[in-house]
């Protein structure tokens, strides 16, 4: 049966209580802390940054899965690897040199992720598959939490399955924009095997019952695997 993730955005957190917000999504059953930096350049937004990342790290020993939507990207690279995140993902527009921002993440003793928008297309996968440990698919144009699943992240991510399961490797299928307890079993479905969840987990008073009710859609898909 397939394992799925629950990575929980502290985007929608409430930052001003963050480490018990951290804690509280844990202990409700999320696997992965989803952190969005964002630059106010690549992104038209700004959010937090390594000394963040490093306080984060300091109230849990869940992973910490740094999503990068700044540019450009290598420099705080190292920064964010001495902060404690243990998979760091990019864009491949915010990097000169793709295949030597892989290599830089990986120094740095972090798994690697590249990241796609909604028309960025897959075939920046083409010869640098192998050297990642995963795939982010956004379903929403990056910048802000809160908006809509765009439907054709699905057809991606069918795509996007056939190549990681063509290498043989255990590479990470991620989605991220719009995901909520009622589209994750479709979203399995297409083949991801991780979550990203901002507001449809930190913007409901329970977030147990959210992770429980996204964990009941998820068993279904892995009952159809059976
Ligand atoms: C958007 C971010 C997402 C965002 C998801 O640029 O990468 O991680 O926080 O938020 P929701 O789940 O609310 O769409
Ligand atoms: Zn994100």
């Amino acid at each position: 049966m397939a394992s799925f993730r629950i990575a929980p955005s502290i985007l929608s957190a409430d930052f001003a209580r963050l480490g018990e917000e951290v804690n509280a999504v844990i202990a409700a059953g999320a696997d992965i802390i989803h952190f969005d930096v964002m630059d106010n350049h690549y992104v038209p937004n700004l959010t937090i940054g390594p000394l963040v990342c490093e306080a984060v790290r300091r109230v849990t020993k869940a992973p910490i899965d740094v999503h990068l939507m700044v540019k450009p990207v290598d420099r705080i690279i190292p920064d964010f690897a001495k902060a404690g995140a243990n998979i760091i993902s990019f864009h491949p527009e915010a990097s000169e040199h793709i295949d030597r921002t892989i290599a830089l993440i990986k120094e740095q003793g972090c798994k690697a992720g590249l990241v796609f928008n909604p028309a960025t297309p897959l075939s920046y996968l083409d010869h640098v598959i192998d050297k990642l440990d995963l795939i982010l698919i956004m379903s929403v144009n990056p910048g802000f939490g809160g908006q809509s699943f765009i439907p054709e992240a699905l057809n991606k991510l069918k795509l996007a399955r056939r190549k990681i399961d063509a290498t043989g490797k255990d590479i990470w299928l991620e989605i991220d924009g719009g995901v909520k307890a009622d589209n994750i079993y479709e979203i399995a479905k297409a083949g991801a095997d991780t979550f990203v969840a901002g507001s449809a987990i930190y913007g409901k008073p329970d977030y147990k019952a959210v992770i429980d009710a996204m964990r009941g859609e998820l068993a279904k898909v892995g009952q159809l695997a059976c």
